[in-house]
């Protein structure tokens, strides 16, 4: 086995999987006013401001990555989650000066209410838990008013039952027929997610999202939650999160084909750079390795906050 092992150009010319920036996502947290600010959990991680935006549409298109994935941070919130749909609300912003700055930059948004609820929650709470077919309709309202602003792809990651198929239906009546939903399909309730919350300020404030999220332990449920989104009109699908659910990845690709995405999320980034900075590992070779891996289970496309270090 070591004959074709012995050099570098060898190893490239029978290499099974590469990374390709263009199926890289980056994602983004914007805020709304004042500078770019670090966030403590996720070393390299910055909140933008919204005025920031065109040179980061512009950075994403010189390093040739698949696109961007827009998280917004409002100045306020409340129980309807009204800066979510709010046509002037951050990402409704960021959207605009993206698309103006880069036009053929892929502008992908996440659609779901937990950053811009006060209690947190990816719905409306109701006798203290999430109604599902009241958040239905907020949901909607998000990803058109995202699609007003010039997304070309919604990803709802809220994890209501019916939301696909209602976003869809309500992209179609306003006539944007041409935005397409990836899916937040397989989304799990995961501790990996620590360091997103502290980003996104989006932490519950009581309880958790077990009852809306899947159980880590099911991979055959992850199955018909893929299958029941694919009904519903997704034109790409997701697991997250990635390298703790390899297994779940290589089970939806061989199952459907659908472009499938996989979120590497805060938590997987984070340990990696956290035992880079403690000189336990070499947080480069690391990051490209678990990047590696979750193409090689068989994701198409990766969400990974590490897109422009490993697209430089
Ligand atoms: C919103 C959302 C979350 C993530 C993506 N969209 C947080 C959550 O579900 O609590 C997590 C992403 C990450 O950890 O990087 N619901």
């Amino acid at each position: 086995m070591r004959r074709l092992r012995r050099t570098e150009a060898l190893r490239r010319l029978v290499r099974e999987t590469n990374v390709d920036p263009a199926r890289l996502i980056w994602p983004l947290f914007v805020k709304l006013g004042g500078e770019a600010e670090p966030i403590a959990s996720m070393p390299g991680v910055l909140r933008h401001p919204v005025a920031a935006a065109d040179q980061l549409a512009h950075r994403a298109r010189e390093l040739g990555l698949g696109g961007v994935l827009l998280f917004g941070i409002p100045d306020e919130k409340d129980e309807r989650a009204t800066q979510a749909y709010a046509p002037d609300g951050v990402v409704q912003h960021a959207v605009r000066a993206m698309k103006d700055a880069v036009p053929e930059l892929t502008v992908i948004t996440d659609v779901c209410l937990c950053e811009y609820t006060s209690h947190g929650h990816c719905g409306v709470v109701v006798d203290g838990d999430v109604d599902n077919d009241r958040t239905l309709p907020l949901l909607v309202e998000t990803a058109v008013s995202h699609a007003h602003a010039g997304a070309d792809i919604v990803a709802p990651s809220d994890m209501m039952d019916g939301r696909v198929g209602a976003i869809r239906d309500g992209l179609d009546r306003e006539g944007f027929q041409d935005v397409a939903i990836m899916a937040y399909a397989a989304k799990y309730a995961s501790a990996f997610y620590g360091p997103f919350r502290d980003a996104a300020g989006s932490a519950p404030e009581f309880g958790d999202r077990r009852s809306y999220q899947m159980d880590p332990p099911n991979r055959r449920e992850a199955m018909r939650e893929i299958e029941l989104d694919v009904r519903e009109g997704a034109d790409i699908i997701m697991v997250k999160p990635g390298m703790p659910y390899l297994d779940v990845i290589l089970e939806a690709r061989r199952r459907f084909d659908l472009p499938l995405a996989v979120y590497q999320v805060s938590g997987e980034y984070t340990m990696i750079q956290l035992a880079a900075q403690a000189g336990a590992l070499d947080g480069k070779l690391a990051m490209a390795e678990a990047v590696t891996s979750i193409h090689r289970a068989g994701a198409d496309i990766v969400i990974t906050y590490a897109a422009p270090d490993l697209a430089g």
